[in-house]
């Protein structure tokens, strides 16, 4: 599989209004509770600090009513600091001291359950800019949750939250609390290699990356186990205990459509075998009562709905495969599917690929991007329901996070962002992007309680190459290119990179709003062969993958970094295996 940017060019409108834009989440807050009352009233509200510089910020405030439904609103909150509020979007503004009061703007006012407005302004500070504790929505506390009119006193009462869930109830984070499950073919590769005991026991994602991988066939990707085998194992680990088992659905009709690694094998039009071949056997099986006390992730259909939104139509990124996909349907289509049979099985947690920072971090990629993942959770016989969140950097390099730079800072007068490097993109790193991403598609229409995965599994940059702090050069360019832990030639490139290492080990709850550090490209496995090799996969040659490769509009152009002798996506790759351990950040 690949993942790549649109790049090519810088894409900035000075001037342009980006009211409820994404960007840094300097911080956000989630608070509040409930009141008696005779209606249903909650609510829940995210802050955001989307800019920020030395005397300024720009905030987005989200409000989501849980309560019954309102037909106009007030929402108040104190600063703590001395922030004055200049100009504000979307609602009246007004403020007393540190006392803020926000009533609604004429076309806004109606808020359904679970309705959200979106407001923003810009505002001014000193010293600290901190995010306000607490947030009444007409006069209710905004915690998240509900209190609903006149309890029955007869009523059981409301489950204490660290309860295990009932049988057919989904958990808020599938990871909190659970074992991961350690796939045995991997472990066995990554054991049999120098060094490699010291992770052979952490958890990767097993692939679906062809029907054969169902049953098993023994292929050189996925070995002699299948799905079922693969969950029986699973219960086996489990031991009784909370156990996550993560499966990559990765089969649609024309695959990998703006390159060729990982091409697969189901032509563009072939959406009923992918549904009826493909979905309904592995949802069979997932949904075996045997499975049931299992936490089954998946991660659905990486690189494919963000393809279309970056490399179709006039862009110079544009392919004809990527067109065809786009024009045909088949790829929302497949992905609705997808959500929408596994969703329905109560102990499948379902994650829509959503590219990485250095794909769609331009305000022109992430819009469309979030509302083309909405228009498929809503297709068929999908809902918003099905999706439990969403994951980013699927097997690809960006860094987790840049520590030594502020892609909103400046560097001798000049906007980082304004580097090559960066190239006008709002983010540098993988933990920004998701939480923003996040915040973005609950503003869409996804369930507020979504969360985010991150594939930590080659994302590491550790080794003697990573910088030790920021750069001490005054001329821009060479500033970043000195900070930045990503020692990648060009953020497009994503095949097979030099100098990566293994990333954040998988955890559960590493940060606000991200549900988990995963491994979903199984550390040593190849992203595509160097060279043209005969195969029976459906697999292409990508020369993103050849070492001596100038590159194309994707990655503007750049040699590919890629290490030589691979073998094809998904084979075992000894020598990439050694360069992960041995450039491992956190070290191994
Ligand atoms: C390949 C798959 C493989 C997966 C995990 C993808 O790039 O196309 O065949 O299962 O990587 O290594």
């Amino acid at each position: 599989m690949r993942s790549q940017p649109h790049r090519g060019r810088a894409r900035w409108w000075p001037g342009r209004a980006v009211a409820g834009a994404s960007a840094l989440a300097l911080g956000a807050a989630t608070l509040a509770v409930a009141s008696p009352a005779q209606a249903a009233e909650g609510c829940e509200v995210e802050y955001t600090v989307v800019n920020e510089w030395s005397t300024g910020f720009t905030a987005s405030v989200s409000i989501t009513n849980l309560g019954d439904a309102l037909n106009s609103w007030e929402l108040e909150w104190e600063f703590s600091g001395d922030q004055r509020i200049g100009n504000g979007w979307n609602g009246s503004f007004s403020q007393s001291g540190r006392a803020v009061t926000v009533t609604n703007a004429n076309y806004n006012g109606t808020l359904a359950t679970n309705g959200s407005a979106q407001i923003g302004f810009n505002g001014t500070f000193s010293g600290e800019n901190e995010v306000p504790e607490s947030f009444t929505l007409n006069g209710v506390v905004c915690d998240g949750g509900t209190n609903e009119p006149d309890p029955d006193p007869t009523d059981p009462p409301d489950p204490d939250p660290t309860d295990p869930p009932e049988p057919g109830e989904k958990v808020d984070n599938p990871f909190a609390g659970a074992d991961m499950y350690v796939n045995p073919i991997w472990s066995e590769n990554a054991a049999g290699e120098p060094g490699g005991d010291a992770i052979a026991d952490e958890s990767t994602a097993v692939w679906m990356d062809r029907r054969g991988a169902i049953e098993g066939n023994d292929s050189p990707t996925t070995g002699s186990m299948g799905l079922r085998d693969h969950l029986e194992e699973a219960v086996a680990q489990a031991d009784g205990d909370p156990m996550v088992i993560q499966v990559v659905i990765y089969n649609l009709p024309g695959r990998d459509c703006a390159a060729l690694a990982s091409n697969g094998e189901l032509g563009p039009d072939e959406i009923d075998v992918y549904k009826n071949d493909y979905i309904d056997p592995i949802a069979d099986i997932m949904s075996d009562p045997a499975f049931a006390d299992l936490r089954i992730v998946t991660t659905i259909e990486p690189d494919s709905l963000p393809n279309l939104v970056t490399n179709v139509g006039s862009r110079p990124t544009a392919t004809e495969n990527c067109n065809e996909m786009l024009a045909n349907g088949n790829y929302v289509e497949g992905v609705a599917y997808a959500l929408d049979q596994l969703g329905a099985i109560p102990n499948v947690y379902n994650y829509i690929d959503a590219g990485h920072h250095g794909w769609l971090g331009w305000d022109d990629n992430l819009g469309p991007s979030v509302e083309l993942f909405h228009d498929a959770a809503t297709t068929g016989g999908a809902s918003v329901d099905d999706v439990h969140g969403f994951i980013v950097n699927t097997a690809n390099y960006s860094a987790l996070e840049e520590p030594y730079i502020d892609v909103n800072g400046t560097v001798n007068g000049q906007q980082i962002r304004q580097s090559s490097w960066v190239d006008w993109n709002r983010y540098v790193d993988e933990l920004s992007f998701a939480q923003a991403l996040r915040t973005r598609a609950v503003s869409a229409g996804f369930n507020s309680d979504i969360g985010m995965l991150i594939d930590t599994s080659r994302n590491g940059w550790g080794g003697s190459e990573r910088p030790s702090g920021p750069s001490s050069s005054t001329n821009l360019n060479t500033f970043v290119d000195e900070s930045r832990v990503d020692r990648r030639i060009h953020v497009g490139n994503w095949c097979n990179q030099s100098g990566a290492g293994l990333g954040e080990r998988p955890q559960a709850n590493p940060e606000p709003g991200i549900d988990a550090y995963v491994w979903v490209k199984p550390p040593g496995e190849s992203d595509g062969s160097s060279e043209f090799i005969e195969n029976d996969e459906g697999k292409g040659f990508d020369r993103m993958c050849d070492p001596t490769y100038e590159g194309n509009a994707r990655n503007n152009f750049n040699m590919s970094g890629a290490l030589g002798n691979a073998p094809l996506s998904g084979h075992w790759f000894p020598a990439q295996f050694q360069e992960l351990l041995a450039n491992a950040h956190p070290p191994v």
